[in-house]
């Protein structure tokens, strides 16, 4: 199996809201970096939504690593897909960063050693060591997006979604980033980011992908 993540004839409209995709289809490849691009509205964070099976489609089918997310849970999806939100404050839920980073393994039953310690390294990689003990929301946006990304990645996912990374980071800060994206990528992770930011995407790509919008009302 070659794809990664298939869109098959994909509709979707919010409830109370436009249609964003009509009769629309992708397929990104493993080990591959996408980058996505488009105005804003076009539906790139809608796209993920529907990737990670929070939205689903009016009509068509996604598919994660062959198998139709209409049977799968939002946990299984998100073991094997490792999402980084837009705002990142959205997916930060702990009470502290360190237990942001090993709460959900250790929920699952992990060795605690071994999860401590790749939290350290998690802890070192992205420059959060000085605010371990610290309170999620109370740390700042460069800090809580380098936070959100840590935290997906010691779930150790096959597949990387990340939806704007770059925002609000330094550039020493996107550097280290982009250290971390060509590790990934070496042990053949995939990945879809959404990004504006042009030296990051030159950096990344394999393959650009614009979204153009649906059209009309
Ligand atoms: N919860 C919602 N209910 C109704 N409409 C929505 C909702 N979320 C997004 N939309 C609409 O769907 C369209 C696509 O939005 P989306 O957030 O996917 O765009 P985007 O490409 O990620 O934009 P940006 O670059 O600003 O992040 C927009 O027209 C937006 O107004
Ligand atoms: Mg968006």
């Amino acid at each position: 199996m070659n794809n990664t993540i298939e869109l098959n004839n994909i509709s979707y409209k919010y409830p109370k809201g436009r249609k964003v995709f009509d009769n629309f289809s992708l397929n990104l490849k493993n080990g591959e970096t996408t980058v996505l691009t488009g105005k804003n509205g076009s539906g790139k964070t809608t796209l993920t939504k529907l990737i990670m099976g929070i939205l689903k489609p009016s009509f068509g089918e996604v598919k994660v690593f062959g198998q139709s997310t209409a049977s799968l849970s939002l946990g299984s999806i998100g073991e094997m897909v490792g999402y980084v939100f837009q705002y990142p404050e959205r997916q930060l839920f702990s009470t502290s960063v360190v237990e942001e980073l090993t709460f959900p393994l250790l929920f699952k039953g992990y060795n605690k050693e071994e999860t401590m310690d790749k939290a350290e390294e998690m802890l070192e990689i992205f420059d959060l060591g000085k605010v371990k003990n610290s309170y999620p929301l109370f740390l700042s946006y460069g800090e809580k997006r380098r936070l959100a990304i840590a935290s997906v990645l010691m779930i150790g996912p096959k597949y990387l979604i990340l939806d704007e990374p770059t925002a609000s980071l330094d550039k020493e800060r996107i550097d280290a980033l982009s250290e971390v994206l060509d590790k990934l990528k070496k042990i053949n992770i995939g990945m879809l980011i959404i990004s504006h930011n042009k030296d990051f995407i030159e950096r990344h790509k394999d393959k650009v992908l614009a979204l153009e919008g649906v059209n009309y009302e």
